[in-house]
């Protein structure tokens, strides 16, 4: 059966897409069959994975096709499905009782197709991201070591919680993972401190993959590559493994 992790964080550019592509990019290399779903209006994973445009996201969520009717083919064991932009306007097309299920819905026919599905979710707590928390069984907050962070993190444990609530009491957060991260910054000690002490005040874990500022991450978004085939020496590579053997531990044998 497919386990389901939602990449999220309500604030914009901490990385959340660049994780969800290189975490797919990661999994798919080990053989297991991966499902990226792009839950973002801007489309920026659809982006990356070389989609092309076309019905995605926003279809299944209207229930006007089935999941199976907007998979693309991305790379050898990654499947996606895309973004489109009238997807920015789910919070006002989508608003029947029971609004908060449709994605989940439409990913159970996958269950028995891949292992993984990763869900990219754009920088707000609306009807998307509470569609790809419902739908998930983990989610894995990323955040920029900054001070500013602390209270974003807290705004977002609060909307786990209340899907936790209403739609998916057994929703897990699987970590909290730094990006962007720059060690000789004394400032990202220091918040990398205090968001450890948030996560666990939040009955989670600061996960100790830290993922450096790299440039190479640019890079291969621009050159639609993952980060592990476009600069697979950079120190992203290296973190980005270090964070999938973290998150997902290698079988052994
Ligand atoms: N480790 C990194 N080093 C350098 N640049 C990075 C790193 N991670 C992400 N970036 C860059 O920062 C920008 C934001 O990253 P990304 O798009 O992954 O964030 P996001 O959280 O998905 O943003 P949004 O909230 O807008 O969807 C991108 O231009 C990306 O290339
Ligand atoms: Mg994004």
């Amino acid at each position: 059966m497919a386990k389901i992790l939602a990449v999220a964080n309500q604030k914009g550019g901490v990385g959340k897409t660049a994780t969800t592509h290189a975490l797919a990019a990661g999994l798919a290399a080990r053989g297991e069959r991966v499902l990226a779903v792009d839950l973002d209006p801007q489309g920026n994973l659809s982006y990356s994975l070389g989609l092309s445009a076309g019905p995605g996201a926003m279809a299944l969520l209207q229930k006007s096709a089935a999941a199976s009717e907007v998979i693309q083919s991305s790379a050898l064991g990654l499947d996606a499905i895309g973004s489109s932009p009238d997807l920015s306007s789910a919070d006002i097309a989508i608003a029947e009782t029971g609004k908060e299920y449709r994605l989940k819905e439409a990913l159970a026919p996958l269950a028995r197709k891949y292992s993984w599905i990763l869900i990219d979710t754009p920088p707000a707590l609306g009807v998307l991201s509470v569609n790809a928390l419902t739908a998930a069984s983990k989610v894995l907050i990323v955040a920029q070591p900054d001070i500013y962070s602390l209270h974003g993190i807290e705004r977002l444990a609060d909307t786990v919680a209340t899907v936790r609530r209403y739609c998916n009491p057994k929703l897990r957060i699987a970590g909290i993972a730094l990006t962007r991260f720059n060690r000789r910054l004394i400032l990202a000690q220091q918040a990398s401190q205090a968001i450890d002490a948030q996560a666990r005040e939040l009955g989670t874990r600061l996960l100790s993959a830290r993922i450096r500022e790299c440039s190479a991450v640019k890079e291969a978004q621009a050159m639609k590559r993952d980060i592990f085939s476009y600069a697979p020496r950079s120190n992203a590579a290296k973190d980005y493994q270090a964070l999938l053997d973290e998150l997902f531990p290698p079988k052994r044998g």
